[in-house]
């Protein structure tokens, strides 16, 4: 018999805590939308009383978002559950998680209460949430390091609250594959109540375990998955969307479990992520790092050539990686460019589709083959600058061997342009002075990177920096076939992130 195991995907909560993301809502839309076509059972989409942004992104995924469970997050406190309902409450299928911290390290000195005080929180917690929704998780933070009495305790009180799913987060990324897997059956054992829930796990990547407990937790009777695309997350992160799906998916025999995923749209999923958090993914990431799939050694694609299935467990197609097909070229129209967005499940509304359409034309008069990645980076740049302040109207640069180069950028801003020449080490140090002298804005380079979106020699140059604003660590992204270009929009990306 095999048993379905929900996948609750919490890249717009846990994933946005990564340090230099922060999503506009159009952005977070975009992201909630491919995951629905992931095919995902539940999205936590923020975490509403922590900032008037997050509520707004838990709000419009709530109104938008049909057929998965729309989830948004609360302290044990009443403010905070009653912002998560405010915010979720137009959701088709609604969902309240409320967590406290069970651990005596974290109880001792972090919430500073008694055990008892904290059932009592978790209690009225869960009854004040039961009160707005039905569908209510309940998270004993920091669990794996918690006493497992207190834990049984708190588990057995926040069910007979209402709780209808309960979580074991290992918060710190601390505990062994099994051990953890044990701790599932444990609880199981000892706590028969269970049985009737939803039983979750949340775990972190401290150890490099996170995929490895998900797995032994199922193993031992977890019924959700709590993950994020590409691994994002606190610190280290937590468990990859895209790994354990193709755990769960290449191991079911064994595992005896089923998930909702539709495998075709992981490598889609990754890049969009990837392309608007500004986070690029690991080359050697298991299942879409860009050489999880490559043969180097001459053993290896000797056997990969003649039966892919020496050296491949999955195959590629499998995850929606097939070969960069030329889909578009510089004669295609209008009509055949929104088709081709619509298979690929992009609906933009017909301004966007408009500036977007101007972007391909452009990109196509630069480089021969648009493949369906061009496509992407297109659509995600789109939705990446609709709620910029300051746009790039235009950038001229110089360089000449021997002397400084110089730059001289024009920005719009609503609809002034401002203009600005400055000279630099290097032309992308000319282009990003005359943003800041425009936008007035100080930054301290943290770290800067390129890499080719497509492997092609007139590919486009894909620019992820990250800077130090106001004391705070912001990610920018920028693409285009010029790189110097592609340097400046991601310059600028961040900077209007503070804006
Ligand atoms: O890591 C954690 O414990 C969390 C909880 C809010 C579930 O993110
Ligand atoms: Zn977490």
């Amino acid at each position: 018999m095999t048993d379905r195991v929900y996948i609750f995907d919490t890249t717009l909560r846990d994933g946005e805590q990564s340090p230099g993301i922060s999503l506009n809502v159009r952005e977070k839309l975009e992201i909630a939308e491919q995951l629905t076509r992931l095919g995902v059972d539940i999205i936590e989409a923020g975490f509403p009383i922590t900032s008037p942004g997050d509520f707004e992104a838990v709000s419009a995924i709530a109104k938008k978002i049909k057929g998965p469970v729309v989830a948004s997050l609360a302290r044990a406190v009443n403010p905070d559950i009653d912002r998560a309902w405010e915010a979720v409450k137009a959701a088709e299928r609604p969902r309240i998680h409320t967590f406290i911290m069970t651990s005596d390290v974290q109880i001792e000195h972090q919430l500073r209460k008694s055990k008892d005080e904290v059932v009592e929180m978790a209690v009225a917690a869960v009854k004040r949430a039961k009160g707005y929704c039905d569908d209510i998780e309940f998270s004993p933070m920091d669990a794996t390091r918690s006493d497992f009495d207190f834990l049984v305790q708190i588990l057995d009180a926040a069910i007979e609250a209402g709780a209808t799913t309960v979580n074991i987060p290992d918060t710190v990324g601390y505990a062994l594959p099994g051990e953890f897997g044990q701790l599932i059956a444990s609880l199981r054992e000892a706590l028969p109540a269970l049985n009737d829930v939803i039983i979750s796990v949340h775990c972190h990547n401290d150890l490099g375990l996170a995929v490895a407990n998900s797995a032994a937790a199922v193993a031992n009777g977890a019924t959700q998955v709590e993950c994020a695309v590409n691994g994002l997350g606190e610190r280290a992160g937590n468990t990859s969307l895209e790994e354990i799906a193709m755990v769960l998916e290449v191991r079911k025999a064994e595992l005896g479990v089923t998930t909702g995923i539709r495998h075709q749209e992981i490598s889609r999923t990754s890049r969009l992520v990837s392309n608007l958090t500004g986070y690029p993914v690991q080359y050697n990431k298991a299942i879409v790092g860009r050489n999880a799939f490559a043969h180097s050694s001459g053993i290896h694609q000797d056997g990969v050539i003649k039966h892919r299935t020496t050296y491949e467990i999955i195959d590629p197609k499998m995850i929606g990686l097939e070969e960069s097909r030329l889909v578009l070229g510089k004669t295609s129209g209008r009509h055949a460019f929104r088709t081709q967005l619509a298979s690929l499940g992009y609906e933009l509304e017909d301004s966007e589709l408009e500036r977007a359409f101007k972007q391909f034309k452009a990109l196509a008069d630069k480089k021969a083959e648009i493949t369906n990645e061009d496509l992407d980076a297109i659509v995600a740049e789109e939705v990446r600058t609709i709620e910029e302040t300051y746009k790039l109207e235009s950038l001229s640069v110089t360089s000449t061997t021997g002397m400084s180069p110089s730059a001289t950028v024009k920005l719009g801003r609503d609809g002034q342009t401002m203009s600005e020449t400055s000279d630099g080490d290097g032309p992308v140090d000319a282009a990003c002075r005359a943003i800041s002298a425009i936008t007035k804005t100080e930054t301290k380079l943290i770290s800067y990177s390129v890499s080719a979106i497509t492997g092609d020699l007139d590919a486009q140059g894909d620019v992820t920096i990250n800077l130090e604003i106001d004391g705070k660590n912001v990610l920018g992204r920028g693409v285009s076939t010029d790189i110097i270009e592609a340097s400046a929009k991601a310059y600028l990306n961040a900077i209007n992130k503070t804006l």
